[in-house]
């Protein structure tokens, strides 16, 4: 008998429960089809953990996801919380839940599905052929550095530092390296190396690490081209490496390239194998519990799990064919639907992706 993966299931806020719904019939599926077995153990976080436990992150949900062999989030955060003390935000359990869990790394793919070409405000002769990841450090930067107020010759200041240790960059940037040689082995590394210290020694480990892979080819860009370039050339792009802040931008830069924030799925890692999957949209709260969010980034994000943490690719492929195979037939939920006449809803969707997974 297959050995049985504990999944940690976070399903958060706003939306995060509906979409996490699905993901787990899907989950269902993968152990009927596939014979693979999994056990869910669920948990508060974010703005309900606020509300029902007084702070984002939980002890409780913390060891839940400790003994756990991989975590499923939906999505945290809400305006109902939003101007709350930074202790007791859902972004500061998010951040905390990282560090905590020591998930350095930071995988968010952007790959276009043909048929929804249309749905970006880009050219489609300018996307085809994108399929891109970018790999942003997720634990260290000006995210983590200290940061605190002080009263300077003018009045009030904020300092917000940004620090990297040459471990932390070895470390994401290896990774980077390595996801590189599964792909097209092309890697862009990219920083502010003309004007920040922390940049500097980036690309210094860059440098010194590169020889290592020497079937990968390396490029050095700078973070403000880079923004320019993934607008004029995204297919030129396997794999981006960057620091925290860069990464957190650039990803949502490179998730509209594919036009549909709803589709996006991401992990994040630490040194072994366990991981935290999520999808790369928000909580939704403007269209929480209506049963219409569009499930696929959450779907999307549970073949991720299939494929990093526990290596079931026979699963994970499953599972993409099925939602290319849904999204061909032409069904599209609100988001990415052309006549918004014709949306199908969430389960729906969830239903019609579980029925066309097949062995
Ligand atoms: C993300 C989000 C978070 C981040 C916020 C909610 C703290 O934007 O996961 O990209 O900046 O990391
Ligand atoms: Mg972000």
């Amino acid at each position: 008998m297959a050995d049985v993966k504990k999944i940690a299931v976070i399903a958060g806020d706003g939306i995060g429960p509906e979409v996490v719904a699905e993901a787990i019939k899907v989950m269902n599926k993968t152990e009927e089809l596939f014979g693979y077995k999994f056990s869910f153990e669920q948990g508060l976080f974010g703005g309900i953990a606020i509300d029902e436990k007084g702070t984002p992150l939980p002890q409780d949900t913390l060891d839940m996801c400790k003994r756990a062999d991989a975590v499923l989030l939906g999505a945290v955060g809400g305006p109902k919380w939003d101007n709350n003390p930074k202790e007791l935000r859902p972004e500061t359990g998010l951040l905390g839940i990282r560090k905590a869990l020591g998930l350095f790394s930071n995988i968010r793919p952007a790959t276009i599905f043909d048929c929804l070409k249309e749905a970006s405000t880009l050219k489609p002769e300018v996307l085809e052929g994108t399929d891109l990841i970018v790999v942003r450090e997720l634990t260290g930067g000006i995210y983590f550095g200290e940061k605190f107020r002080r009263e300077g010759e003018n009045g009030q200041e904020a300092v917000d530092t940004c620090v990297y240790n040459v471990a932390e960059v070895e470390r994401i940037v290896r990774q980077a390296f390595e996801i590189a040689q599964k792909r097209r082995k092309f890697l862009t590394s990219v920083d502010k190396a003309n004007v920040l210290e922390t940049s500097r020694l980036w690309r210094e480990v860059v440098n010194r690490i590169a020889p290592e892979y020497p079937d990968v080819e390396l490029e050095h860009v700078l973070v403000d081209n880079c923004a320019m370039q993934l607008l004029r050339r995204p297919s030129s792009f396997d794999v981006i490496v960057t620091e925290n802040m860069f990464g957190d931008i650039l990803s949502d830069e490179a998730a509209m390239l594919t036009g549909s924030i709803g589709m996006l799925s991401s992990a994040s890692l630490g040194e072994g194998a366990f991981g935290l999957y999520e999808p790369v949209h928000g909580s939704a709260p403007d269209i929480a519990g209506r049963g219409i969010a569009n499930p696929i980034a959450t779907i999307l994000s549970v073949a991720l799990m299939f494929r990093l943490t526990f290596g079931y690719e026979d699963a994970a492929k499953s599972i993409e064919d099925a939602v290319a195979e849904v999204l061909n037939a032409g069904h599209r939920t609100g988001d990415i639907a052309v006549d918004k006449s014709k949306a199908i809803g969430t389960q729906a969707m969830g239903e019609l992706i579980v029925a066309a997974m097949r062995k």
